[in-house]
């Protein structure tokens, strides 16, 4: 593969929080992009992300109480984003467990859940398709997890808008790889 390209699309990709609400997403790009992220990695390629692809107007109005009332509060600014009930597809990034009681366990099963969202974000953008990784939702996670008739052992990492972006968005703004890389030892530049 062109190394180019791929450093483009990831530098292309974005938190897009403004959806079209009138388009719909077809099921075979959704497929596409779930297909991408089984292809992550996971401690003993395990495998333990499940997803959750919300169509449904109702388990979507819900979600949207719950995400609005949690971002509204903390951050305010609706108007800067697509209401979940008018984005066309949610999708759910869950495990399928708990991880154990140790700290080990726990960086386990999220670093085994999070390689997938990221092949979804990756997907999305190559597709054309806008998307965010949220997670302001888990200080309600008890109704998060009751609307998505999640089971007793199951958890939510992630959830992801997906849609057709409002606009043409351009690059990501990040510090460049040497300002946050050293060399050895902590501290050491590169
Ligand atoms: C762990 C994590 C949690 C996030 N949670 C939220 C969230 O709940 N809501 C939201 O709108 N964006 C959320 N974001 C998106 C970040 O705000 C976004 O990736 C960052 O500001 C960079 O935006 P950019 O890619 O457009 O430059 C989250 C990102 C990460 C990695």
């Amino acid at each position: 593969m062109d190394f180019d390209a791929f450093r483009d699309l990831a530098s292309r990709q974005r938190a897009i929080r403004k959806i079209d609400p009138e388009r719909p997403v077809d099921d075979a790009l959704i497929e596409q992009m779930l297909t991408v992220a089984t292809f992550a990695p996971s401690g003993g390629n395990r495998q333990p992300f499940r997803f959750i692809v919300v169509h449904d107007p109702g388990v979507r109005a819900k979600l949207a109480e719950i995400y609005d009332e949690v971002a509204n509060r903390r951050y305010g600014n609706a108007a800067s984003r697509t209401s979940w009930s008018d984005v066309p597809v949610l999708i759910a990034v869950c495990s399928e467990s708990r991880p154990g009681n140790t700290a080990g366990a726990a960086l386990a099963q999220a670093g085994s859940i999070f390689p997938a969202v990221q092949n979804l974000l990756l997907a999305a953008q190559a597709l054309g398709l806008g998307s965010v990784l949220t997670t302001l939702w888990k200080e309600r996670e008890a109704e998060v997890n009751a609307a998505l008739g999640l089971p007793g052992g199951a958890a939510v990492y992630a959830i992801l808008p997906i849609g057709w972006p409002d606009r043409q968005y351009g690059r990501n703004k990040r510090q460049p790889f040497s300002e946050v890389t050293f060399r050895d030892r902590y501290g050491e530049s590169w």
